[in-house]
Formats: structure tokens, sequence, C-alpha cells
């Protein structure tokens, strides 16, 4: 029986255990045929514009931008990147031979493998492919390195300079259930090579045999009512979190200590009203006076941190981020004379013909519509617009208009006042729609430039 009983602690020479891990289990175990179809939430996550948006506040094209998904695995997400961003080159690299032939048959049988290349490379040798990238996805990954820092670090070293980086680390807090049974099953000696069917035969036996009010299969198995997946979807849950060889968890000190050392700038959270503080509180909009004051001077680490301590149900620290001083001023900081000037434009993955129609049905019948229906990622309660003033941003779906268009439509919308029937001013209708930008622009609805 080993004694040692913390699982997270790894060496470089485990690189090879984790790779014979993936090789004999590649992940995700999604079948080839599976495309994201109509799935926004996820073309809008791995989109270059949205990261880009958030960063620099500048509406790109996808077209001849370099990609790089670091750790692919079995290609799922890179067959994601490709088909969020158009016209895009994608270079998947993993450790895992298994993975990356599984990866590249992915690509070709979705009709996508010209604009694809795979190589079973190491993250920490992506320098040798010679190339600068737009954007690195590293999802899933960086918790498996022995140190997170050297990973940022190769990273960053081929990042362009307004490149951004996604990656990822476990959350201690929230996983805390799963690295005790990792400990468990590593004291009794089920993790000292790559798992397989018969360490997963035995972690199924447990669970199946323990008492519920076990804590460890109550926090688990019970809680996450892992009965009900298929006999595979099981083999890769029990692989993922039971018996997953290097696997560690973080904090958000942590996090940043590593971005840090690793000479990036934090961008944002990838679901970033999943960490608001204030909207744990009963009446987001009337804190506590204690809480009110202590959140306004607060940085973004130290909120994201108070986050995971009150309420740790996040299992990634999904993070975006890029090299340091490129930040650009958001529209909730802009002067009138900035706003006069904005062209705004539609996200990319809503400019799609159902949403439109949907849209069109809503004036015509005079019901609000939900814009926030297709990507609800960064929102907690759905967005609805009274149909009047969804109508303003209809010529959206056609091109990007300028700030000047859309308040003309909305007086053409509403040419007087409700209440008191005096014709509406263009002062008055600049801030309706300011008002109704800056509210879309804080999901990402709507991208808004200024020249
Ligand atoms: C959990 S999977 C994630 C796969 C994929 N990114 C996804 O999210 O679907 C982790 C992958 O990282 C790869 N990996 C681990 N360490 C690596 C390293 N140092 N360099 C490249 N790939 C690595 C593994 O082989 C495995 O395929």
């Amino acid at each position: 029986m080993s004694t040692d009983t913390n699982p997270g602690q790894l060496t470089w020479d485990d690189q090879e255990k984790i790779r014979q891990q993936f090789d004999s289990g590649p992940y995700p175990r999604i079948p080839l045929e599976a495309f994201p179809k109509d799935d926004y939430e996820k073309f809008f996550t791995h989109s270059i514009v949205t990261a880009h948006y958030l960063r620099h506040r500048k509406v790109i094209s996808p077209e001849k931008k370099l990609i790089l998904d670091a750790g692919c695995g079995s290609g799922y997400k890179s067959l994601v990147l490709a088909a969020a961003n158009p016209g895009a080159k994608v270079i998947g690299v993993d450790l895992s031979e298994q993975s990356v032939k599984l990866a590249q048959q992915r690509l070709q049988h979705h009709g996508l493998a010209e604009n694809v290349e795979f190589y079973q490379l190491s993250l920490y040798d992506i320098a040798q492919l010679g190339l600068e990238f737009d954007y690195i996805n590293c999802d899933e990954v960086l918790y498996l390195l022995p140190d997170p820092a050297a990973g940022l670090q190769a990273m960053r070293s081929v990042l362009k300079p307004d490149g951004i980086i996604r990656a990822n680390l476990h959350n201690s807090y929230q996983r805390s259930q799963f690295y005790r049974a990792q400990s468990l099953f590593k004291l009794v000696g089920l993790m000292n090579t790559a798992p397989g069917e018969f360490e997963q035969g035995i972690v199924l036996e447990t669970l199946h045999t323990l008492k519920s009010m076990t804590k460890l299969k109550e926090e688990t198995w019970e809680r996450g009512n892992m009965g009900r997946h298929s006999p595979e979807k099981l083999e890769e849950v029990l692989g993922a979190n039971f018996l997953l060889l290097g696997d560690k968890g973080y904090t958000i000190p942590q996090l940043f200590d590593y971005l840090k050392q690793a000479d990036l700038e934090f961008v944002s959270m990838v679901n970033w009203r999943h960490w608001e503080v204030a909207d744990l509180f009963q009446e987001p909009d009337n804190l506590p006076l204690f809480w009110s004051m202590c959140l306004a001077e607060a940085s973004i680490q130290e909120r994201l941190h108070l986050y995971e301590l009150l309420h740790p149900v996040n299992r990634l620290m999904d993070f975006w981020c890029a090299h340091p001083g490129m930040a650009v001023a958001g529209v909730d900081e802009w002067d009138e004379a900035t706003w006069r000037t904005a062209v705004v434009h539609l996200h990319p993955h809503l400019q799609f013909e159902a949403l439109k129609e949907t849209l069109i049905n809503c004036i015509r019948a005079g019901k609000p519509f939900e814009i926030s229906q297709p990507i609800q990622l960064p929102t907690l309660a759905p967005v609805f617009l009274e149909a009047s003033i969804a109508a303003c941003l209809l010529p959206l779906w056609e091109s990007a208009q300028p700030i000047q268009a859309i308040i003309e439509r909305y007086r053409q919308m509403r040419p007087v006042d409700p209440v008191t029937l005096e014709p509406i001013g263009e002062t008055q209708a600049f801030a309706a729609v300011k008002d109704l930008l800056n509210r879309l622009d804080a999901f990402l609805y709507v991208l808004i430039e200024s020249p």
C-alpha cells in the first residue's frame, strides 16, 4: 500500500503515465460523427471574436487567423474551434498519439481537415512548430501538468502580441471530494500506472457496495447522480474523476500567481457572470454596507477568491489571459463624443436566420424577444427586449450599423413619449439607445467599436 496521500504531486516522468492514460482512453469519448450543431453557446465560447473583443474592444474576422488547440485530446474542441472560426487555421497538439489520430479522423469526417493540422507533441515543445498564434485554447489540460506556470510560459512564448490564451484549472474547493477519492485509490495501489478496466471495476464495485451514507459515496456518486449514466459514459466519468492521473486542484490566488510567473494578464473568466459575488446575495443591488464597501475596493482577483470561498460550485477556473498592458476601456467608460462615433455589430454567433425570424415574429406579435436564448452562458436570468426596442436591432442581422442609424430607427419606432405624448427628442433617443446597447454589450450580444 502506498503511503503517499497527495495524488497531485507528479514528477516529469509521470508525464509518460499521463500519455499512456490518454492513449488507452482518449478524451473526450464523443462519437466522431457528433457535431455541435446549433450549440451557439459552444461557438460563442470558442469564437476568437468573443475573446478578442473582451480584450481589445475590436471586432476581428477569424479569416486567416492561427489557432492552437494545446492538448487537443480526441479533437472535439478542435472541431468546435474550426467550426466557430470560419477561415481560420487550427493546429492541434497532444502528447497522446492515439488522441491525435482520433482528432485527425474527426476533422476529416466533418470535411474540415483542410483547415486543421495535428501533431503528437508536448505542450512544452510547441515552440518547435516555429509558429505564432492569434489564439490558444488549452482546455482541461493545465491541471494535469507538473507546473501550470511552465505550461502558461510555453504558450506565452508562441502567442502573438495581441493574442489571447484560454485555459483552465480545476478548483480545489469545488472538487475536494474527488481529490479525497483519488488519495484513497492511490493509497490502495490503483493509480500506480495508467488505470484500466481492472481499476475501473474496483472503483465501481467499491461505490456500489459502500453504504449510501458513507461520505465519499454520498458526495461523489450520490450527489452526482452517477448511477444514471450508460456504462460507456460511466467509464469516462470514473476515469475523469476518481482515477485521473495527474489531476490537481487550485485556488484563485494560485491561478493569479501562475499568471504572474508566466508574465500574463488575466482578461476575464469565460463564464464571468457565474463568478459575481453580488449575485450570491438575496438583493444584489442592495448589499449590506460592509459587503458593498468591501466589494467596491476589491481587485478582480479578490472578488473571484471571495466567490470561490462563498460558493465553490465552479469545477473549472476557466479564464482568458493575454500579454500584459493592452487592456482597452469598456463602453461603460466612454464619453458622449466616443459613443457618437460608435459602430454596432451583432455577435457573429447570433447572426443566424432562425433567430432573425424569431425576432420578426416577436415584433409582429408585439411580444418580448429573448435575445439570450441561444447564448445563456454570460447571464443568470433570461434577457428579454420589448418588441419595439428589439425592432431597432433588426438591421444588425444584415450588417454592422452606426449608432446614429439605430437612434433614427428608435425615433421612428417610438416617435412620442407614451406618457406625455410629447415627441421624443434626439437626446432622449440617444440616451435610450445607449442604455440598451450598454446592457447588451455586458453580455456581448452586441459588440460596439469606436474607430
Ligand atoms: C482531459 S483531456 C482534454 C482534451 C481536450 N482539450 C478537451 O477539452 O476535450 C487532456 C489532454 O491533455 C493531453 N496532455 C496532457 N499533458 C500534455 C502535455 N504536456 N502536452 C500536450 N498534451 C498534453 C492529454 O494527452 C489529453 O489528451
